[in-house]
């Protein structure tokens, strides 16, 4: 493949933090940009609890860990990322706030930087039409948590060059992920069948047809998925399933993406899911418990 030796990452919450942490242990230079030096401090924090807990368990030797933060920088600058091979942006899901980046980054970076995405649910074509490169541009689609989850999405648009799409395919196996091929298409293919499964539950919930706990024990227990529905929404965080499924009906105009209204005045209240403590399941204590919605 052409030689990535530095990545550049958009963001630094819970997928770019993850993004981030990946690159720099498979032996990336990464330097990881977010809005603010306290916002930098935060995401960077969160890699090194992450990584000392690893350490903690003995399944990382210290000196590893040393090796992976050394390999690690962060910024507030868009700037710092003008010498990077590949960025990798996953910022939240607001197509004009991730075009506005690129168009700078596209000003500042070589013409061989590859660009790619972390988008959920918009399409590739739609970030590329910002840049004069939508040939290196490309999808590179992780999964939460993305330390532990093996797979990874490489999108190729309609204008993405063969031998980009290659390099971006074989990076994704080099952090050690298991990369698969998609379309440019909205949701790729995971999301295209997950987030209406998600949305199925809660209108299963809205319907009376089980409570929240027995829909997540019959998916975990009669399918062998790792969490049930209401437990990975909440994982995912409600208010991004909601953004992602609008904008996948958006494009196909489909009900089974539609957020259902329980789920938009979940959010109306600040149920976000994990992130806010307050979800399908309230968060206070130490095991979830079901939130009380009057259901
Ligand atoms: N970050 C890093 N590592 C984590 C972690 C996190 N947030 N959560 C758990 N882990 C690690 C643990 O440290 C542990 O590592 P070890 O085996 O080295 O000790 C390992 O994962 C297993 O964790 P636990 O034993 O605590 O718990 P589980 O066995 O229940 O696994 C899980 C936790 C991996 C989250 C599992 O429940 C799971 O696979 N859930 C489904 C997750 C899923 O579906 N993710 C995809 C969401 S969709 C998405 O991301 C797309 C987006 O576009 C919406």
């Amino acid at each position: 493949m052409a030689e990535i030796k530095r990545v550049g990452v958009l963001g630094c919450g819970l997928m770019g933090s993850g993004i981030a942490q990946v690159c720099a242990a498979a032996g990336y230079d990464t330097v990881v940009r977010e809005i603010s030096d306290e916002a930098v401090r935060r995401g960077l924090g969160s890699i090194s609890k992450q990584l000392g807990k690893s350490v903690e368990k003995g399944k990382l030797p210290a000196e590893a860990r040393d090796a992976i933060v050394g390999r690690l920088s962060g910024t507030a600058s868009l700037d710092d990322l003008r010498d990077c091979d590949i960025i990798i942006e996953a910022v939240v899901e607001d197509l004009a706030l991730k075009n506005e980046m690129w168009r700078t980054l596209d000003e500042l970076c070589g013409p061989a930087t590859i660009f790619a995405s972390n988008t959920s649910s918009l399409t590739i074509a739609d970030m590329a039409a910002a840049t004069k490169r939508p040939e290196r541009m490309v999808g590179l689609h992780f999964f939460n948590p993305v330390p532990v989850m093996k797979l990874v999405e490489v999108v190729k648009t309609i204008a993405t060059d063969p031998t980009v799409f290659q390099t971006a395919f074989d990076f994704a196996g080099s952090l050690g992920k298991e990369p698969i091929v998609c379309k440019d298409n909205s949701g790729f293919v995971v999301n295209l069948l997950l987030v209406p499964y998600m949305m199925d539950a809660i209108r299963a919930l809205e319907q009376g047809v089980a409570t929240v706990e027995d829909i997540d024990k019959g998916m975990r227990l009669g399918t062998g998925y790792p969490m049930g529905p209401f437990i990975l929404s909440d994982f995912v965080g409600l208010d991004t399933l909601d953004k992602i499924g609008g904008i996948m009906f958006e494009e196909y105009k489909e009900k089974r993406y539609a957020s259902p209204p329980l789920l938009k005045r979940m959010i109306s209240l600040g149920y976000f899911g994990r992130k806010t403590g307050k979800g399908f399941y309230d968060y206070s204590g130490a095991e979830p418990k079901v939130m009380n919605l009057g259901i």
